[in-house]
């Protein structure tokens, strides 16, 4: 439709430059360029190296969105960028550039935040998100439950990771099985061909007396080590490691932990339909987990595409059209970039 708003969205919070553009609920351009390559040797996104890529890709990307789409600068109603979480230099590239095209182009500025924005992508693939719903959000920074009533009024987080991220488990874990980084990928591909039941690595935070104080909290750090040490003593032992059947293992008990956790917070708030974004949405065996897990209580499980589950620009640009629908005020355009911005805060 026409009326709606034709949203920009400017993602840089990590290793991925994100343009998108969208229309109402309206997917027209996810341009990204990555500069995971560049870090890949390090084994993890080197700060300096990722600020210095957004840099150089900021300009080109912008104008790969708007040829997709069709529009110019001046089409464009609002202009969304990431303001936090994420590394400091990597998002000052992303909130400097969005100012400088919202002065230029005089358009409002909506300074979101990124992990709102991995739960508001859904949008773009299945529509508005009744409410409330429980988004289960698990990425390279993140692992956290939150219960999301109207995204522009904020959301109540239920629960938190206590010590590794998600998709930190997978990327340590691949770099002990020998596998490239991010880890994400090449364990879910290796998973494929390996049995999920040969090891028994252990849930964190699921014995009864966790469930007291943890209920909705994730640690994902003992079993990192459980499979630190299993491997260790394989090779000490002199012998093979088999990586296929560590890998689904390993996902198995990362997959089985989230999706306990995300259907009993639906079914503790009431909620039928579940979310869930970031990076390790992506994950084929986590999608195929959460929806038999949830569908045995009724509860419908909502997971975008996997290329709009990791860093991507429509995802900033689909919570800006939801703020800018909804008739939140822009930001000020002294707008901060926040590393640590809170999950409780949706626009700066
Ligand atoms: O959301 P994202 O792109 O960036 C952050 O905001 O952190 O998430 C990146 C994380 C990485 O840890 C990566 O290993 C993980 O998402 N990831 C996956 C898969 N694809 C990406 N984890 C498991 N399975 C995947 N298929
Ligand atoms: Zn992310």
């Amino acid at each position: 439709m026409k009326d709606e708003p034709l949203v920009l969205g400017i993602e840089t919070s990590c290793d991925e430059t994100g343009v998108g553009i969208v229309r109402g609920h309206t997917l027209l351009a996810d341009a990204v360029a990555s500069s995971v390559d560049e870090h890949a040797r390090f084994g993890g996104v080197v700060p300096e190296v990722a600020s210095r890529a957004h840099l150089e890709a900021m300009v080109p990307t912008m104008q790969r969105a708007l040829d997709t789409a069709g529009v110019t600068l001046a089409d464009i109603d609002a202009i969304a960028v990431t303001a936090g979480p994420g590394l400091a230099g990597a998002l000052l590239v992303g909130v400097a550039a969005a100012k400088g095209y919202a002065i230029a182009a005089d358009k409002p500025l909506y300074g979101v935040n990124h992990l709102a924005a991995h739960v508001a992508v859904d949008t773009l693939e299945h529509g508005p998100l009744p409410a409330p719903a429980v988004a289960l959000l698990v990425s390279g920074g993140h692992s956290s439950l939150l219960l999301v009533d109207d995204l522009a009024n904020g959301v109540t987080p239920l629960g938190n990771t206590i010590d590794d991220a998600a998709g930190e488990a997978f990327d340590k874990v691949a770099r002990l099985l020998g596998l490239p980084f991010p880890g994400g990928p090449p364990i879910d591909r290796a998973a494929r061909e390996g049995d999920p039941a040969s090891i028994s690595f252990p849930r964190g935070l699921t014995g009864p007396r966790d469930l007291e104080r943890h209920r909705f909290d994730f640690s994902f750090s003992g079993l990192k080590t459980a499979v630190a040490r299993w491997v260790e003593a394989r090779q000490r032992a002199g012998e093979p490691v088999p990586v296929n059947d560590v890998a689904a293992s390993f996902q198995e008990a990362v997959c089985d932990v989230l999706a306990v956790k995300a259907v009993d917070a639906c079914r503790t708030h009431g909620v039928d339909t579940l979310v869930i974004g970031g990076g390790v949405a992506a994950n084929s065996r986590l999608r195929a987990v959460a929806e038999e897990r949830a569908a045995k209580h009724g509860i419908r499980v909502r997971v975008p595409r996997p290329k709009l589950c990791t860093d991507n620009g429509a995802m900033v640009a689909a919570l800006g059209s939801h703020l800018v629908a909804a008739g939140v005020r822009p930001s000020a355009l002294d707008l901060p970039a926040d590393s640590a911005m809170p999950l409780t805060v949706v626009s700066g």
